[in-house]
């Protein structure tokens, strides 16, 4: 169901691949409360990928941009400026990607050209974006910028690597520039920590369906899905919640609140002779 909550509103969207990415989701759900914006990605991503079938669906452009390159940001801030004539009220940055996860570079024997890539594309692409925006001045006062981050950032979870380091620095820009934007423009900028969801990102967690299986039975009220994380994201870009700044915000059925739970221990209790 609809409800106009972004009607009149213009946008960035970083992100989308293919339709399981968080990023087509919120993209589809903006444009039904009446947003309007463009869509990034990487070349590789657009080649490879269906955003450009999103964008047509989406009556809009799709702008490649490599979010770690100052030069693509800057095209993409104005390219986007003069197709939506004029600043934008909403950008989602839904980035991110570890070559040492990809190679199988356990965290104790990390290469460090990848590390810095990971933090790079992951986590400093949303400072670049927001100092880019920030000089550009093209975010129009109460608009919103919100970033996709994950528990790891505050809890040691098995398998998530180097891109642990990245969503806490990622976290920590949110509330770093949150401060800067806040006091200047009155700009909200937040993190949603997202529940293990099954994309291509996703895929790269460590045993994704044996945590989402763990999640799932932890969460009282279950994993969230991306449709739902896409209608929290309508809620943060929409007027409802202007006074909502520098928060990470977890979206993930309460898993970030538990210790254990009744169905985690009952199927604990099943294979309880393991020596891991
Ligand atoms: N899937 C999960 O379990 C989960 C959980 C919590 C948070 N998140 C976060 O949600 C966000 C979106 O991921 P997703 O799950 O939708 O997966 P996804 O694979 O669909 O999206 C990741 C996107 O990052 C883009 N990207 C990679 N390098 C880039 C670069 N240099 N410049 C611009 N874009 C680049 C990819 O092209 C892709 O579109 C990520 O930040 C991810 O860490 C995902």
């Amino acid at each position: 169901m609809a409800y106009n909550l972004l009607k009149g509103k213009k946008g960035i969207i970083f992100g989308a691949l293919d339709e399981k990415s968080i990023a087509w989701k919120v993209a589809q759900r903006a444009q039904e409360e009446g947003a309007t914006f463009t869509l990034t990605n990487t070349l590789s991503s657009i080649r490879f990928g269906g955003i450009e079938d999103l964008a047509k669906n989406c009556n809009t452009i799709v702008i490649p941009a490599d979010a770690t390159s100052i030069p693509d940001l800057e095209n993409l801030i104005d390219k986007s400026m003069e197709f939506l004539g004029g600043k934008v009220d909403f950008i989602l940055h839904s980035i991110g990607m570890s070559l040492n996860v990809r190679k199988k570079r356990v965290y104790n024997d990390l290469d460090y050209n990848y590390l810095n890539k990971t933090l790079d594309i992951s986590a400093i692409s949303f400072h670049k974006l927001l100092q880019v925006a920030h000089k550009k001045d093209a975010i129009n006062d109460w608009g919103s910028v919100l970033a996709l981050s994950y528990i790891a950032a505050q809890r040691t979870l098995f398998g998530y690597n180097d891109m642990a380091d990245a969503k806490a620095l990622l976290e920590s820009i949110a509330r770093s520039f949150g401060y800067i934007y806040g006091r200047e423009k009155k700009i909200r900028i937040n993190t949603i920590s997202q529940s293990p969801t099954p994309t291509t990102a996703g895929s790269g967690i460590k045993d994704l369906v044996g945590l989402m299986d763990f999640t799932e039975r932890m969460s009282p009220l279950g994993n969230a899905t991306a449709d739902e994380c896409a209608d929290y994201s309508i809620m943060m870009f929409s007027d409802f919640t202007r006074k909502v700044t520098m928060q990470n915000l977890f979206h993930d059925g309460g898993f970030s609140s538990m210790g254990m739970s009744q169905k985690a221990m009952h199927q604990y209790e099943k294979g309880i002779d393991c020596k891991c």
